[in-house]
């Protein structure tokens, strides 16, 4: 059995040193030609790539999956760079560049000049520090990322080891001065786990005990500057800052940090791809409330509800909550704000499902969308009650008015100026 692995992980590995020399570049780059001259055809571009270069079946198939996961990290990060090379499950924990890099610099801006990443992966995060101008060492124990990453990163000092060794770590964290940073990216999927066909997989990424390496270790790492990515569920030990992350409004991550000024923060970072990047300081104050619904709707930055900063943010922009469990704010004047997408009231639907399908009816509404997470109703539901097609335009908003599940008829989200 140990000879058996032993030998899979040898062949691992030496395919992956494969892929990272001259010849490896030069197959991936063919495959990549084969798959655009045979897009959606893998099996074509399986014969052409062996038709322009004489390979045993593992390596082509090696070079088509790299070319092909290169396409997925130029369509999902927006990478253009076709030098890297990736492991799927690299890929899926990989942080996006732009968040990564924000991080980075924020660092390099506040005088940090070192790096330790002790789960660096595919070298994602490695990479923004390298490119703020970081000194940067790196850890990872899968001996084929690590190939990778001594690839991707070449300006990083890579060490194949496993991090949680105490001797690893005590001959990393000897060499830091008290202002470096310790960061990790904890694994929160195991990459053996079965697929499941239906949702994303059944893993365990929600309980911090089971990443590799665990929150306890990690919180037990003696140094005074610990940063971690960590799930946006997580609730930060006392006395840790957080910062939650969206990217064009979906939560993507978490950062929590062992080191504060003063205080504690929770802040929220509303990152717009094409646009800016806003934050919000949760300042421990609830939002004001009200019962009743106002001219405009404004629907919440999902890390500003992470953050617990709606208080902050309602009232630098003059709204008010619609409550506890809705994602709500509500006012007389439209917001500008990042953090929030404002639609105007067309109409409440009070109603039962025919009073509303009526007054839909009346002001000749056929189509809507449907924003119901505030509620336990799916959209499919809700548009098969009133009686509409899924279309864009105006919105069904599901959330709770006084205390009271309520329908909404909104406008299409307004742009910010
Ligand atoms: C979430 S990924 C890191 C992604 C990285 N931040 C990036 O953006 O590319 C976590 C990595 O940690 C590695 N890892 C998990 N436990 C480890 C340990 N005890 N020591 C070293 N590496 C470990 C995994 O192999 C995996 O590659």
């Amino acid at each position: 059995m140990t000879d058996q692995n032993g030998r899979v992980d040898d062949e691992r590995r030496d395919r992956a040193a494969w892929l990272a020399s001259p010849g490896g570049r030069a197959a991936v780059a063919a495959a990549a030609d084969a798959r655009q001259k045979a897009p959606g055809d893998a099996l074509r571009a399986g014969s052409l790539l062996r038709g322009t270069l004489d390979l045993p079946s593992d390596l082509a198939a090696a070079a088509l999956e790299q070319a092909e996961l290169a396409e997925t990290a130029a369509l999902r990060h927006g990478i253009a760079e076709t030098s890297l090379l990736f492991t799927r499950d690299g890929l899926e924990a990989a942080t996006r560049p732009v968040v990564a890099d924000r991080r980075a610099q924020a660092l390099a801006r506040g005088g940090v000049r070192r790096v330790v990443d002790l789960t660096a992966g595919l070298g994602f995060d490695a990479a923004a520090f390298l490119r703020a101008g970081l000194q940067v060492t790196c850890v990872e124990r899968d001996p084929v990322i690590a190939t990778f990453l001594r690839h991707n990163c070449p300006d990083a000092t890579v060490i194949e080891a496993d991090a949680t060794d105490p001797e690893v770590l005590a001959s990393l964290l000897t060499g830091l001065e008290p202002t470096d940073i310790v960061f990790i990216d904890p694994a929160r999927r195991d990459p053996s786990a079965a697929r499941d066909g239906h949702t994303a997989r059944a893993r365990p990424e929600r309980d911090p005990e089971r990443w590799s390496p665990p929150w306890s270790w990690v919180e037990g790492i003696e140094h005074p500057r610990v940063m971690a990515k960590v799930a946006p569920s997580f609730t930060p030990p006392p006395g840790w800052s957080a910062e939650w992350v969206s990217v064009d409004r979906t939560m993507v991550e978490c950062t929590v940090r062992s080191w504060v000024a003063d205080a504690p923060r929770r802040t929220a970072v509303v990152i717009e791809l094409a646009g800016s990047t806003a934050q919000v300081e949760a300042d421990g104050d609830d939002a004001p409330l009200t019962d009743s619904l106002g001219p405009w709707l404004h629907e919440i930055d999902p890390a500003v509800v992470q953050a617990d900063a709606l208080g902050a943010l309602a009232r630098s922009e003059g709204l008010a909550w619609l409550g506890p469990r809705t994602t709500w704010l509500t006012g007389d004047h439209r917001s500008t704000h990042p953090a929030l997408r404002g639609h105007e009231v067309i109409s409440d639907l009070p109603g039962n499902d025919r009073q509303a399908r009526r007054q839909l009816a009346d002001l000749g509404v056929t189509a809507a969308t449907v924003k119901s997470r505030d509620a336990s109703v799916g959209p499919r539901e809700v548009l098969r009650a009133l009686g509409l097609r899924e279309g864009p335009g105006q919105a069904v908003v599901v959330t709770t008015v006084a205390g009271r599940q309520h329908r909404v008829l909104v406008g299409p989200a307004q742009p910010r100026s």
